[in-house]
């Protein structure tokens, strides 16, 4: 493949290019390939968990609830995979609509309550108010969830996590808080990288893919903002619970503009 690269390019750099360009269309087309059965597989589950296609024993519906978990959790996965190729690094390949940054915090803590519920864990969220904005709701939405799934797979059993929605200025933040194990500053340098996970022996949950934080800066960034990250928090929130963990936050450079006018035009952010 590599030989194959180079026969055809002798411009140096453009053999990196070509082979970044090939990857990405690889890494899209296999998404694609993967979301396929997946929508049906969702849709007919959703039917069954509503009862629609009959009645379910406690056992089934047991059954269909992990199924169901199982499904979202790949979905968020190729939804990652197909962002990572699609979002290059700066690149602002945004469908901005309104959105309610409160809505969507609830909305994603939803779709991890049940991690929550089986590690019993107290997720607590912070409103900003503040009416509708202007960003990538599916996007946005995707940043979060990935930030939030980690806060929540990586916390010990019983802890506290905290969603904090922010807006200030031209910009709006959700910051989440844990008191999980947190990070050296060394890997703090790494989990940026795609597929890079910490080794550490003492952990028993696996790894995921590594796509999860790339996905969420990239996202961000498209956004005029990024993703930061302190382990643990240099000051704690009010409320006197401590975090001694890690502390995510999403920083978004909120578009200038009355909400009426969104479009589903690529969008240009501050930043
Ligand atoms: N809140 C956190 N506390 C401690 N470690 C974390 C936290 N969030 C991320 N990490 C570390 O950073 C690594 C990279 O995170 P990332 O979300 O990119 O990948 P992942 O969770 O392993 O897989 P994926 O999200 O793609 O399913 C994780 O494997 C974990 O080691
Ligand atoms: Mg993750």
């Amino acid at each position: 493949m590599a030989q194959q690269l180079r026969k055809g390019d002798e411009l140096g750099d453009g053999e990196a290019v070509e082979r970044d360009r090939r990857r990405s269309a690889f890494m899209k087309e296999l998404a694609h390939e993967l979301a396929t059965p997946l929508t049906p597989l969702a849709g007919y589950l959703k039917l069954l968990q509503g009862g629609r296609l009959g009645d379910l024993s406690p056992a089934q519906r047991k059954a269909i609830d992990a199924m169901s978990g199982a499904v979202a959790r790949l979905t968020r996965m190729v939804d990652n995979l197909a962002d990572f190729a699609s979002l290059a690094p700066g690149e602002a390949a945004l469908s901005t609509a309104t959105l309610d940054p409160d809505a969507l915090a609830e909305d994603v803590a939803a779709e991890v309550q049940p991690y929550v519920k089986d590690a019993r864990l107290h997720l607590e969220i912070r409103r900003a108010g503040g009416g509708p904005v202007l960003a990538d709701p599916k996007k946005l939405r995707q940043a979060l969830a990935n930030v939030l799934q980690n806060a929540v797979k990586y916390s010990p059993h019983g802890g506290e996590v905290l969603l904090e929605v922010t807006r200030d200025g031209g910009r709006l933040r959700f910051a989440v808080y844990d008191q999980g194990p947190g990070l050296s500053a060394a890997e703090v340098e790494r989990i940026f990288e795609p597929f890079q996970h910490p080794y550490r022996p003492e952990e028993s949950r696996r790894p995921g893919s590594g796509l999860g934080l790339p996905v969420a800066r990239r996202i961000a960034e498209a956004h005029g903002g990024g993703v930061t990250v302190e382990s643990p928090p240099r000051a704690q929130p009010p409320g006197g619970r401590q975090f001694t963990g890690s502390k995510f936050v999403i920083d978004v450079a909120l578009r200038s503009g009355a909400p009426a006018a969104a479009s589903a035009a690529p969008a240009s952010f501050p930043g």
